[in-house]
């Protein structure tokens, strides 16, 4: 991702900023494509993961369709040319106002949360005279041995409706007069790496399939959601296992003809294509503890405070061949608690991270941040907004 040319041109730009290899991105996107294509599946774009406007341009000329959890991303979604018969609406707390929005768009679907929130869009859609396509969101009850913060699918959780209540799901169904029932949606957790969770999500799509076909609802939509994790340890390793995630699907789901199987990947798609870049403000050396403090904190990075998520760190002065000959550097690592400058606790990347002795004004690049990165910044402390910086050539 950094060659000495990319980071001669940090070295005059203003820390901190989003970097976003957009040859990594391309890369993804056509691994993702390639592997979905092969069995007809639908993918759709999490806009959540990030809306950064060149990013949301390139996932859209793939063709791919957009996932949003907001009447906003609905907005966003639709102005960045995404076919608003390709837009799915999830979110446990659409507010009427986003349900008029998305109904005025047109949009192909609402994941819908519970049977109070089909009432409502029946009643919002009825008043505008139009029908609005539902996928019911279901909890499958399936563990995704992923961090308990990005747990999604337990029975614990507050996303979507439990399999308990599906009579009165299909009693709904059959009376709401402005709802036309699409299929069935899950998502059941996110950074998910072990394929046998989606083994066993399968099996339950299957059975609440069944569920549903036996009681005369067809379904057009099996709607998986997303999840799919990439590898935070080795940051150069860009293709996450997208063969591996739809083969899954394409052995272990049982699809109908007529049956679409639709996805709503994030993370996979644009994680590894860019990294934070900040600069060393000070190096403070304590009896215990060697602290490098940067420009960025968790106001442009918030995962390793939030989740105890592990980005890989790198000094790139250090580790390039342009860095100040005069300093010498003993090869040796130190261990350094990485942290910013926001006055929380916190507000801590890492500690004990090896890294080469660092100095003031050291570039440091905080990896695997094109997920969640960007879209959860926050201008606490009354923080500058954080800038974003493309590589130059897409090869
Ligand atoms: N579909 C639904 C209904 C979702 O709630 C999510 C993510 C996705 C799809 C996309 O999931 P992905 O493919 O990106 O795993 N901020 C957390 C992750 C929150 C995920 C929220 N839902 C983090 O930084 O790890």
């Amino acid at each position: 991702m950094f060659n000495n040319n990319t980071i001669q041109r940090f070295k005059d730009i203003e820390t901190p900023f989003y970097y976003y290899d957009l040859n990594v991105l391309k890369n993804t996107l056509d691994a993702c494509r390639d592997a979905s294509s092969k069995y007809n599946f639908h993918v759709h774009y999490a806009m959540k993961a990030n809306f950064n406007p060149k990013v949301v341009d390139m996932v859209q000329s793939y063709g791919f369709g957009a996932d949003c959890v907001s009447g906003n991303e609905v907005k966003a979604a639709i102005e960045h040319g995404f076919d608003k018969g390709k837009v799915v609406f999830a979110g446990v707390g659409k507010s009427d106002k986003e349900i008029n929005a998305a109904l005025d768009a047109d949009i192909f679907c609402f994941n819908v949360e519970s049977v109070q929130e089909l009432e409502i869009i029946n009643e919002l859609a009825a008043a505008k005279s139009k029908v609005a396509g539902v996928a019911i969101r279901i909890n499958p009850n399936v563990d995704a041995h992923t961090h308990h913060f990005i747990t999604t699918g337990l029975d614990e959780n507050k996303f979507g409706i439990n399999t308990w209540q599906l009579n009165e799901v299909a009693e709904a169904l059959r009376s709401l007069k402005n709802i036309k029932f699409l299929g069935i949606h899950f998502h059941v957790g996110s950074q998910i790496t072990d394929m046998e969770v989606y083994r066993n999500l399968c099996t339950r799509i299957n059975e609440i399939g069944e569920w549903f076909e036996d009681r005369g609802f067809a379904i057009k939509v099996l709607n998986a959601g997303g999840g799919l994790g990439v590898d935070y340890y080795n940051p150069d390793t860009n293709i996450p296992d997208f063969k591996s995630y739809f083969e899954v699907f394409s052995k272990f789901l049982n699809v109908k003809p007529g049956q679409e199987v639709h996805f709503e990947l994030g993370r996979a798609l644009v994680a590894q294509s860019s990294s934070l870049i900040a600069r060393v403000l000070y190096v403070k050396n304590g009896q215990k503890k060697n602290f490098l403090i940067l420009d960025a904190g968790m106001t442009e990075l918030m995962r390793p405070m939030l989740y105890q998520a592990y980005h890989s760190i790198q000094n790139l002065t250090q580790e390039s061949s342009i860095k100040n000959q005069e300093i010498s550097n003993s090869g040796e690592a130190i261990k350094y608690d990485v942290v910013g400058p926001i006055c929380e606790s916190t507000d801590c990347f890492r500690k004990d991270v090896d890294l080469p002795q660092s100095f003031r004004g050291d570039l440091i690049a905080i990896r695997t941040a094109g997920a969640y990165g960007e879209v959860m910044a926050s201008n606490y402390n009354l923080r500058d907004k954080v800038e974003s910086v493309y590589s130059e050539t897409i090869g």
